[in-house]
């Protein structure tokens, strides 16, 4: 008889960096749940499911309460404990802070740290319990950088890149380990969505989703505390960690100020 196979629970499953994340958890044997909030979802099910994955795509906006709880249901509809927590659903969002309609930063806020925070707390609060459990959360280079012109986002991967030490110290002695991916510019859609394809930020080489996907798993599974994707980021890092802080903004409004500084 096979074995029951262990469930993988990856959110931001439908493209990019969450895509190549589900694949890898496909690969390696678990069975997963998917979500993201666009229909699209039920596309990268289909393109993930491989022989003897079991995919249940769920459609579900993780910046509000109800889309966290639709994710739980379906946890608890499946009925087997989450093994893996790839926690990685992020919304981009370009433009000065105050050029933008705070509905907008609010569902962003919402996304990158309520709804990541809200699937987190229930889903680790029951890995605590059974002591056993892996939890990846992506960061980002951004959250060393004062990100003018792109704030809030560079905010919250600040937030994330730190909070996943915290919480990783805090569960040091319950067998449950969370590790942070922290990538560079990689080639995903985030550039267009937050529609910054066009500017220096979005014409930066770019890393490999693939790539990065790998090394973010591997860590996890080595339980690893973070990770940064390639050897040009890990430099990046350390140099950002050094320069004040006023240069960094300073350097991040030449590659995200809307019109680069240009005539509009
Ligand atoms: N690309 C980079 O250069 C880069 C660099 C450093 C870190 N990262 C991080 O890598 C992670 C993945 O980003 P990516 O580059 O792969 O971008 P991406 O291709 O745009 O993927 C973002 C994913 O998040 C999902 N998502 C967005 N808002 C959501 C919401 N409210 N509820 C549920 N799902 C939501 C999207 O689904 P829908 O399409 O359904 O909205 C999509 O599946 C993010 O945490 C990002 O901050 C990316």
């Amino acid at each position: 008889m096979n074995a029951i196979r262990e469930l993988a629970v990856v959110t931001g499953a439908s493209s990019g960096i969450g895509f190549e994340l589900a694949k890898l958890c496909a690969t390696e044997g678990y069975d997963i749940i998917a979500v993201a909030d666009e229909p699209e979802i039920h596309d990268a099910a289909e393109k993930l499911a491989n022989e003897g994955t079991r995919i249940t795509a769920v459609e579900a906006d993780l910046a509000q309460k109800s889309g966290v709880d639709k994710l739980m249901a379906a946890i608890d509809a499946d009925g087997r404990p989450v093994e893996l927590l790839l926690a990685n659903a992020e919304r981009g969002l370009r433009e000065g802070f105050l050029d933008r309609d705070f509905k907008e930063i609010e569902h962003a806020l919402h996304t990158n740290i309520t709804g990541t925070l809200d699937v987190l707390h229930r889903i680790g609060m029951q890995m605590r319990e059974r002591r056993r459990g892996r939890i990846l959360i992506t960061g980002s280079i951004a959250g060393f950088v004062p990100g003018s012109f792109q704030a809030v986002y560079n905010a919250s991967k600040a937030f994330l890149n730190n909070f996943s030490f915290a919480l990783r110290n805090e569960l040091k002695d319950s067998d449950v380990t969370v590790t942070c991916l922290i990538p560079g510019p990689t080639d995903t859609e985030f550039f267009e969505r937050a529609d910054i394809a066009d500017m220096p930020l979005g014409e930066m080489k770019k890393g490999d989703p693939a790539f990065v996907a790998r090394i973010g798993f591997e860590a996890m599974m080595e339980g690893e505390g973070d990770v940064v994707s390639g050897w040009k980021n890990k430099l990046q890092a350390a140099i950002a960690n050094v320069t004040p802080s006023e240069m960094l903004a300073e350097q991040h409004r030449e590659l995200a100020e809307p019109g680069g500084g240009k005539p509009t």
